[in-house]
């Protein structure tokens, strides 16, 4: 019999781990599967809005997650009105599912400037653009991407439910809360 390549999924702790490092793994190496997180929000109608984005901080200690964006778009406004969010991943690789839901502030201004003065020329320009992001246009290049330090977000994501899914040999499911003190609990996957 081959050796279980996931012996981390058998406990809670390790499990839990597991996921943190996957998700920190995602901020440092651009070909983690965790580097592009779906993160979705409600609209002011109720309605479910899920989008691609970059993952650029992680933090285990504090369990937040930050992702940065434009000022203007309409995740920013739909966040402002109801400020809780999900994030999903799919680990292909280490067979896991990793869905969380948070509660989130907007930095902006005096708050994002110190990110902002240490990012890129190139990494700047896709914060920034006329008309704002979302806005129709006659024609699909009829709008300009300026750097622009006012239109520059950074969404912290204070994590409050993880919700773990691993498809091994056996299927495991489990669910951690910050109300908890993140102790977890086994659920029927
Ligand atoms: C691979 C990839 C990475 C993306 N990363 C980001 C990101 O880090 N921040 C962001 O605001 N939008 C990012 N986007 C664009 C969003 O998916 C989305 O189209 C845009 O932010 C507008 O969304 P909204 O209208 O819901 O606000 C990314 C898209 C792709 C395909």
């Amino acid at each position: 019999m081959s050796a279980d390549p996931h012996p981390w999924a058998r406990t809670l702790e390790g499990l839990h781990a597991q996921a943190w490092a996957r998700l920190g793994r995602g901020v440092h190496d651009r070909h983690a599967t965790a580097r592009h997180p779906t993160l979705a929000t409600v609209s002011a109608e109720g309605r479910p809005q899920a989008r691609t984005v970059v993952l650029r901080g992680v933090e285990r200690g504090s369990a937040t997650l930050q992702v940065y964006t434009d000022l203007q778009s309409a995740k920013v406004a739909e966040l402002r009105a109801s400020p809780f969010a999900a994030v999903h991943v799919w680990d292909s690789g280490a067979h896991l599912q990793i869905r969380l839901q948070a509660e989130v502030t907007i930095l902006s201004g005096v708050a994002s400037a110190a990110i902002w003065a240490q990012l890129p020329q190139h990494g700047r320009s896709a914060y920034g653009s006329a008309p704002a992001p979302g806005a129709p246009v006659p024609a699909a290049l009829d709008y300009s991407k300026t750097p622009d330090p006012s239109a520059f977000a950074i969404l912290s994501l204070a994590v409050t439910e993880v919700d773990l899914l691993h498809l091994g040999t056996d299927h495991r499911r489990a669910r951690f809360r910050r109300a908890s003190g993140w102790s977890g609990e086994w659920l029927v996957p």
